[in-house]
């Protein structure tokens, strides 16, 4: 009878594991020290991977990857994995200036028009990367058309604690809007000024807590409430939702160059409505025309993040306060979103690594 084969020692499992790469770092998960709590024990294998997002779109890919190169070693029996993250955070070239307290990564979702869905995205958005297990805030500082409370069912004042506003908490999100500061039946009228200190205390005087991302929903257009608050707060990047027609993409021109000029970079961009498919039926009707997010992405060289179908049910999720990526994760559009909100949790960790 042959001799049991001895167990594998730690350096074997590390260099065996030296076979799996980060594909958007370009290097090997040992070297970027993503190993942690490497046990053996008889031949038993267990650690666990530490990724920079819990959204990472090969995550199973990496963990197959890696259950596969232990495996292989002689020894060993049983292989666990377990996939953790630490979300890195962005950080202004100098200083702290900007830096939101509690916040790792402030994310802008904007768009040069109304209508196009920034908001839907925005909170779908949100809730894809709390679904992956990030801790997630989304902040609505849309102060002409702040709906954002309600395509979450989140209603009533906030209180304050420690002289901070204490943000809601719904769908396991951290959520705060103007729109809560504002009595329902009074109009917003907001002047310069106004606006200014009202989104300045917006950024700074709510208490997130220990959030991974804040998914801030911008108001449309590329006026002053946009630029004051890319200068006022370090965002991480941007996002940019458009539709896929003509006018909408001269639009996204004017964002992208907003951006461009205040040094946040810009993550991508979403096509929303992108088409639709009539229930029964597997054919795209392109309603608002064809091919905008890729010209974008020719013309400008920034990356088309996804396209979004039209899905009556987005709407629904948004009217009822359960956003589609929750109420009906395996609809085409919340796939869409999911995918979208994967690829720039994947952009996040790439520039912080930079
Ligand atoms: N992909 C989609 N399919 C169907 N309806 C959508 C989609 N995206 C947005 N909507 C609907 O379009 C309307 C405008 O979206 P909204 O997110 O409020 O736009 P914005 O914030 O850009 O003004 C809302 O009624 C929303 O539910
Ligand atoms: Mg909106």
């Amino acid at each position: 009878m042959a001799a049991p084969l001895a167990a594998p020692t730690d350096a074997a499992v590390l260099e065996a594991l030296r076979a799996v790469r980060d594909p958007d770092l370009h290097q090997d998960i040992v070297s970027l020290g993503f190993v942690k709590d490497l046990r053996v024990c008889g031949g038993n294998v267990a650690f666990s991977i530490e990724l920079t997002t819990p959204a990472c779109p090969v995550k199973d890919l990496m963990k197959a990857q890696a259950e596969q190169a232990v495996r292989r070693l002689p020894g060993v029996g049983d292989v666990t994995v377990q996939m953790t993250a630490r979300v890195t955070a962005s950080r202004p070239l100098m200083g702290d200036k900007g830096m939101i307290p509690g916040v790792k990564n402030v994310i802008a979702v904007s768009s040069g028009k109304g209508g196009v869905g920034k908001s839907t995205i925005a909170v779908n958005l949100a809730c894809a990367l709390a679904r992956a297990g990030a801790k997630v805030g989304i902040l609505d500082a849309d102060v002409y058309g702040p709906n954002v409370p309600l395509m979450l069912g989140v209603t009533g004042q906030p209180t304050t604690e420690n002289k901070k506003i204490v943000p809601f908490e719904k769908y396991g999100l951290q959520v705060m809007s103007m729109a809560l500061l504002v009595a329902e039946d009074q109009p917003v009228i907001w002047r310069g000024p106004m606006l200014h200190s009202a989104v300045r205390q917006f950024l700074f005087d709510v208490a997130w807590r220990d959030l991974d991302y804040l998914v801030v929903d911008l108001p449309p257009g590329t006026g002053d409430a946009q630029l004051s608050l890319s200068q006022q707060a370090h965002l991480m990047g941007a996002v940019i939702v458009t539709t896929p027609q003509d006018v909408s993409v001269l639009d996204v021109k004017k964002a992208i160059r907003m951006f461009q000029t205040v040094n946040v970079p810009v993550l991508g961009v979403v096509e929303n409505m992108s088409w639709f498919t009539p229930p029964g039926s597997s054919e795209r009707y392109h309603l608002f025309g064809q091919g905008g997010g890729q010209k974008i992405e020719r013309e400008f060289g920034v990356p088309l993040l996804g396209q979004v179908p039209i899905e009556m049910a987005v709407r629904e999720g948004g009217d009822s306060g359960r956003p589609i990526t929750l109420a009906a994760p395996e609809s085409a559009s919340a796939k869409a979103m999911i995918d979208i909100a994967g690829r720039i949790a994947q952009r996040v960790s790439i520039l912080n690594a930079e």
